[in-house]
């Protein structure tokens, strides 16, 4: 196989992997495309222009969304590629996949609760920073639901989430006095093309998703959390400083850490948490910290995220926010 035929099979097998392991069941739409692009040597011969980290089928699919709507079919697809190249080229180029999904505060909410108040947040990987507005949602826990005070005429999202027996569900929303986000390409949830661009990394298929992210921005617009542009390696130590002395410092991600390829990164950030003057917060794929993953319990699902405590773990929850298995 020479070397180009070889990255080729290689990326038709990761949108392969993709529609199989990723939107099965999810997202009938993306799942077909998916596949109709593993079997395409046109197609995976133009997304094998961009550079490796902009080939994911997450990018390609809400690139050409973003651009046209999503195609009914793989010849839609085609069509897009061969009538809009540059315009896809673009996006593909400028865009990168951060999506930011303010459901899974409803997974943060228990451990948050229970710290003594008030709370002074950071978010490292904030994307538009809607993960650091937890006390300003409502969150629906089967026996228990939380709903924030608001200004009249503002209808806060309500985040559904499906707990185990013996989570510790919060009583009450935590008071956060202070709030402060970090991340490489900061979104601003003010902006329409960003607020678009964050809509259509919501898959077709996840209307519901969809409606609470509006909803979460429309909160976020009343009064947007400060997220200052930097990287998690070198800027977190300001922001910790910058931090008000008399509420409890807390320092949290969610979906961020993968993005760093190199486990010995990962774990340098991990040791510098565990000895950082704040109690940090990990809710991450269990491949990100394998030593922390060693001490949980198995995953009851494919693909969930676990929730660690300073080095603790004590859940499993839903990627998006939906569920919480509590193990601690
Ligand atoms: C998938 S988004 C998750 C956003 C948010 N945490 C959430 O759960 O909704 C990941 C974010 O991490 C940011 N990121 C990745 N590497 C980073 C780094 N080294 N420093 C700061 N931010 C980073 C990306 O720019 C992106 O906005």
């Amino acid at each position: 196989m020479t070397g180009d035929a070889a990255v080729l099979e290689e990326l038709s097998q990761s949108y392969r992997r993709f529609a199989q392991a990723e939107a099965h069941g999810v997202s009938a739409v993306y799942e077909d495309l998916a596949l109709f692009i593993g079997d395409s040597p046109e197609l995976l011969g133009f997304i094998a222009t961009f550079p490796d980290e902009r080939r994911q089928p997450n990018l390609f699919l809400a690139a050409v969304r973003h651009l046209a709507g999503v195609p009914a079919s793989g010849d839609g697809l085609v069509r897009v590629v061969r009538e809009r190249p540059q315009d896809l080229r673009r996006i593909m180029l400028k865009r990168t996949t951060q999506t930011n999904e303010p459901a899974r505060c409803a997974t943060l909410l228990p451990l948050l609760a229970r710290l003594p108040q008030p709370l002074a947040l950071v978010e490292v990987g904030a994307s538009a920073g809607l993960c650091l507005l937890p006390d300003r949602y409502g969150y629906d826990y089967g026996d228990v639901s939380l709903r924030p005070e608001l200004p009249s005429g503002t209808m806060p999202p309500e985040f559904p989430c499906k707990v185990g027996g013996n989570t510790p569900l919060p009583m009450a929303l935590p008071r956060v006095v202070w709030r402060r986000g970090l991340d490489l390409n900061p979104l601003d949830p003010g902006s329409q093309s960003d607020v678009a661009w964050l809509q259509t990394l919501v898959w077709p298929g996840q209307e519901e998703r969809a409606e609470r992210l509006q909803a979460a921005v429309t909160v976020a617009r009343q009064d947007p959390p400060k997220v200052q542009r930097g990287d998690l390696f070198v800027d977190l130590d300001k922001i910790i400083e910058a931090a008000p002395d008399e509420a409890t410092l807390v320092v949290f991600h969610s979906a961020v850490l993968a993005y760093i390829g190199e486990e010995e990164r990962r774990e340098a950030f991990a040791e510098k948490m565990m000895n950082a003057s704040a109690v940090w917060i990990s809710n991450e794929s269990p491949r990100v910290f394998p030593r922390i993953a060693a001490q949980a319990p198995p995953s009851p699902t494919e693909g969930s995220f676990l929730l660690s405590i300073d080095g603790q773990p004590v859940a499993w929850t839903g990627p998006h926010g939906q569920s919480l298995d509590w193990f601690a």
